[in-house]
């Protein structure tokens, strides 16, 4: 009987990186870097595995994100619910507030970079392993806070390419913990006239997360959303004028906006301010980033009052559009191919690849193989325009076999000219 050998997939929702996509990640990051930090932020990475409770706490445990789609585990010794990342701001106030950063000058501005897991549907850009930015400003309640995290969010997708025309911003406000009560009880008022009409998600959201309701997708729903009281209409005065603060300077520096009534977020430690950002008109649902003001976050969690804001970027989106935009990049391969052939040869052409290696020259090697055939065949497959030949004779004479892979000329090559010859060859090249 044939045993049949289990192989293994990726999880559903989770792929792996190679080398190719991880040319866009890195590329993203240094885009990041270069404006992020420019803008004041500094890098902080914060661990995977997470206390469950600190993001049921810091989320809601009646948002989606930290009811139906956190990876829950269990440690084995002390039975600790823990969870694996659903998003980072929880994770940076908690380090926030361990850290002792109250007691650095605010606000304390930090970015991050790295995978999250959420147990979603797969579909277009949602994946249940994603990498996001995430860029946060705590310790400043200024409505100038969350321009500038808006001005630079648009600076980064503008450096990554994207026409200034085609950046499209949301922007909505959703009060505080005085005004937003009454603005719920009114949107449950008005919902529970509906209450046959309304799909179930939304019977459930209004009685758990009632904000939701203007989050829903459903058509039967949609004229009635159109009808439902605004949450700008309830704002208190200090809530409306740091909206209006904010949209004055948005005007001022010429950020257009999209005022958005509906939009609410899916995480319920915002405060005030809600954004998102996408490409076109505002009709585009997949948000390559969203954000927004989460000024109770930090009590919640164990602090002091610490006001704060801040935005994440899907990595996976940013990658789609840039791809879809024609943006390419090319793994590095060698150009150069060292071929050896017996153990003189191959005890030596360690050394010499050590040499090329400190010169910054990229050679393509297999110093596993043996067979000259299985070499030449490799260089070819790798397309490179040179290779370098070392046989048990070469060594002996102190030369090596300098191969141009177009002409096919083969010269001998004294081994310590070698180097240089290579630079003058790729030098000429790209020429
Ligand atoms: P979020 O809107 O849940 O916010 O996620 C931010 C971005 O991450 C989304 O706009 C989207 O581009 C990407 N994203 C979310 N879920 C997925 C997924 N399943 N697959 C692929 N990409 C996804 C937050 O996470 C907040 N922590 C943002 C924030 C920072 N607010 C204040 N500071």
């Amino acid at each position: 009987m044939v045993s049949r050998k289990k192989s293994f997939q990726t999880l559903r929702g989770m792929k792996d990186i190679l080398a190719k996509d991880w040319l866009y990640y890195d590329w993203i990051l240094s885009n990041a870097k270069k404006i992020f930090e420019h803008y004041g932020f500094q890098r902080i990475e914060t661990p995977i595995l997470e206390k469950a409770e600190l993001f049921t706490k810091g989320i809601g445990k009646n948002t989606d994100i930290a009811n139906k789609e956190m990876y829950v585990l269990k440690t084995k010794e002390n039975k600790e619910l823990l969870a694996l990342r659903p998003e980072g701001t929880a994770s940076v106030v908690r380090a926030y507030i361990e850290r002792g950063m109250s007691n650095l000058p605010q606000p304390v501005k930090l970015y991050h970079f790295g995978p999250f897991f959420r147990h979603e549907r797969p579909q277009a850009g949602r994946y249940r392993q994603f990498y996001q930015l995430g860029v946060e400003m705590i310790g400043d309640e200024s409505y100038a806070a969350d321009a500038e995290i808006i001005v630079a969010s648009r600076l980064f997708l503008e450096n990554l390419g994207f026409k200034k025309k085609d950046i499209c911003l949301l922007l909505n406000s959703i009060g505080c913990s005085e005004c937003r009560p009454t603005y719920i009880k009114e949107l449950k008022k008005y919902y529970r006239k509906y209450n046959k009409q309304i799909c179930a998600d939304c019977r459930r959201r209004i009685k758990e997360n009632p904000l939701r309701v203007l989050d829903c997708k459903s058509e039967k729903c949609s004229s009635i959303k159109k009808g439902a009281p605004t949450a700008l209409d309830y704002l208190c005065s200090e809530c409306r004028n740091h909206f209006k603060s904010l949209l004055e300077l948005l005007d001022y520096l010429n950020i257009p906006y999209i005022l958005d009534k509906t939009l609410v977020r899916g995480l319920d430690y915002y405060t005030r301010t809600v954004f998102e950002f996408s490409l076109g008109d505002g009709t585009n649902k997949i948000a390559l980033a969203g954000g927004g003001r989460y000024d109770k976050l930090v009590e919640i969690l164990g602090g002091t009052h610490k006001p704060a804001a801040g935005v994440a970027f899907g990595i996976e989106r940013l990658i789609k559009e840039l791809v879809g935009k024609g943006k390419n990049f090319i793994v590095p391969k060698p150009n150069v191919y060292l071929v050896q052939i017996g153990d003189l040869a191959r005890r030596q052409s360690f050394k010499l690849l050590e040499q090329f290696r400190k010169e910054n020259i990229f050679l393509g090697e297999s110093l596993g193989k043996e067979s000259l055939k299985a070499q030449l065949s490799t260089a070819d497959r790798l397309g490179v325009n040179y290779v370098l030949i070392l046989g048990q004779q070469e060594v002996l004479d102190g030369m090596i076999i300098l191969k141009d892979m177009s002409s096919g000329i083969q010269e001998l090559i004294p081994l310590e000219k070698i180097i240089g010859e290579v630079k003058k060859r790729l030098k000429k090249q790209k020429k």
